[in-house]
């Protein structure tokens, strides 16, 4: 294994299921090095399980609390070089509709899905910056946000982390490259809590018809920090087997 890539690390959010674990077997199979983050500790001790060779740091957190995220950058902040990639891939899709919402639970939508992004971004940001260094970020967007949600307040945010990508691609550009991808479904947890009417849409129109594995969404997340997306920012891009052509 090269020094110099294990010298490279990326944090992944919502590492220990689903996407954000495809997304950090991923880079360690391209033999870098992880700092995996997610609320889920029982599910960060088995990703630890993968560790053969002292690449994986795990942490903790919830991506609610700003004490949270403060405090793993406080962590981060000795490590040179510091970590040069951050995929922000954490998320809850509660499948609730517009009116059942409680503003408690609007709350806690918007805060994990958006606003925790938004601390650790300009955490990140700052800590490349002022280090000198270069980055890149990969946002978790989906469909959702391009066309919106059967679960009101999830398309929100979704369509949020479309604009937080445009908005910090143009902010730090050309040091920190930033973009996202939108999947359609994809087999996880997750999608057991979309309705079964929107699913059979979905299923419906899609022009490829194999199912989106967290693996193919870690494809392009790995495309989207590897050097061969060098001349992307700002841009979205979408994994949903040809649902909604734009
Ligand atoms: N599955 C899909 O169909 C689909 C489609 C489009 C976009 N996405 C997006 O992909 C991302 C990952 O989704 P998934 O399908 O893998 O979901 P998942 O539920 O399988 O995994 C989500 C991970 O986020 C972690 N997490 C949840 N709340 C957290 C918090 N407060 N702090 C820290 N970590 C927290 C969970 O513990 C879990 O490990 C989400 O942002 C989701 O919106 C999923």
């Amino acid at each position: 294994m090269s020094q110099n890539l294990q010298s490279r690390a990326v944090i992944v959010t919502g590492a220990a299921q689903g996407i954000g674990l495809a997304i950090s077997l991923r880079i360690l199979e391209e033999g870098l090095s992880l700092i995996a983050c997610d609320i889920d500790e029982e599910g960060l001790s088995n990703l630890k399980k993968h560790d053969k060779d002292n690449r994986i740091s795990t942490y903790k957190f919830d991506v609610r609390s700003v004490k949270d995220v403060a405090h793993l950058f406080e962590k981060l902040k000795d490590r040179k070089p510091c970590p040069f990639g951050l995929v922000n891939n954490a998320g809850i899709f509660p499948g609730m509709k517009f009116l059942d919402y409680k503003p408690e639970d609007i709350d806690q939508v918007l805060a994990v899905n958006l606003i925790g992004p938004i601390h650790i971004t300009q955490h990140f940001c700052r800590m490349v910056l002022d280090q000198g260094g270069t980055g890149v970020i990969v946002n978790m967007a989906s469909i959702a946000g391009q066309i919106g949600s059967s679960d009101a307040i999830y398309g929100i945010t979704k369509s949020g982390m479309i604009g937080l990508t445009k908005t910090s691609a143009m902010s730090f550009a050309p040091d920190i490259r930033v973009n996202a991808v939108a999947p359609g479904i994809v087999s996880t947890e997750l999608q057991k809590s979309v309705p079964k009417e929107r699913l059979d849409q979905f299923r419906k129109g899609e022009l490829i018809k194999s199912p989106i594995l967290p693996e193919d969404v870690a494809d392009t997340v790995w495309f989207l920090l590897s050097e061969q997306s060098k001349h992307y920012t700002g841009a979205v891009l979408d994994i949903n087997n040809g649902f909604a052509m734009r």
